[in-house]
């Protein structure tokens, strides 16, 4: 599966077999996180093994089962910190879905156990990424539309339209998708709306519009 094949196919999934992941998949998530953390100035862990974390009642009225394996999202605080551990985390959930596993993001239905995830003075938990072997591969959700979240002059070029579609295909908290796309001058403008996990969200879209539309960070304004 390519990465584009990853961001049509990707939906989240809460219900899971209950398999460990392998340890030779384990190995790439882990190279990937490390890769992260380098680059964002992060500090990703994969705790394995550990089902308690969604084994409250609050994971299950999340409609959370048969979890394992996750990644915990840590970084320094910093104002960017939400909108980066959303696009380096969006960059794992699609090499997840690419060696044929599952993922969901959880800001709230999960427990954090002690002794399990490191956040070191300073830094911030701002969730986790369920990550195995679903029971189902999830199902397409409804979705807003391109003129909901751009509007459209007629200008625009093809690989815009391009990244706009996969930020559709974006998760979000609650399926919020609020944000906003322009494109002026060969350059895009990316706004979040308010509320909780919007920053995360955006950071999550702009990195499903890079990887669809084949620009890199230099595209934002
Ligand atoms: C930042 C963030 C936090 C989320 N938190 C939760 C959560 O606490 N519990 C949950 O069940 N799903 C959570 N989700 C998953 C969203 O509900 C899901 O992505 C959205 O409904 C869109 O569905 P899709 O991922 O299948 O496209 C979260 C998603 C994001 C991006």
């Amino acid at each position: 599966m390519d990465i584009i094949q990853a961001i049509e196919n990707r939906h989240s999934v809460r219900s899971y077999t209950g398999e460990p992941i392998p340890d030779e998949k384990a190995g790439m998530l882990l190279s990937v996180i490390d890769q992260c953390n380098r680059a964002g100035n992060l500090r990703f862990q994969l705790v394995r093994n550990e089902p308690k974390a969604f084994s409250s009642p609050l994971a299950r009225y999340g409609k959370f089962s048969g979890v394992m394996d996750y990644i915990a999202v840590v970084g320094p605080k910093s104002a960017d910190l939400e909108e980066k551990c959303g696009y380096y985390g969006e960059k794992l959930v699609l090499e997840a879905q690419m060696i044929g596993l599952n993922t969901c993001w959880v800001g709230l239905t999960y427990r954090k156990i002690p002794g399990t995830i490191t956040v070191g003075r300073g830094e911030k938990l701002l969730g986790v990424i369920s990550v195995g072997y679903g029971r189902t591969q999830g199902v397409p959700r409804r979705s807003k539309s391109i003129s909901d979240i751009c509007s459209i002059t007629g200008n625009e070029p093809e690989w815009f339209i391009r990244g706009l579609h996969a930020v559709l295909l974006a998760p979000t908290a609650v399926n919020q998708q609020k944000f906003r796309f322009s494109y002026k001058d060969g350059r895009v403008r990316a706004e979040s709306g308010s509320g909780f996990y919007t920053r995360t969200d955006l950071g999550i879209a702009k990195y499903h519009f890079e990887t669809a539309s084949g620009k890199g960070p230099e595209i934002w304004e």
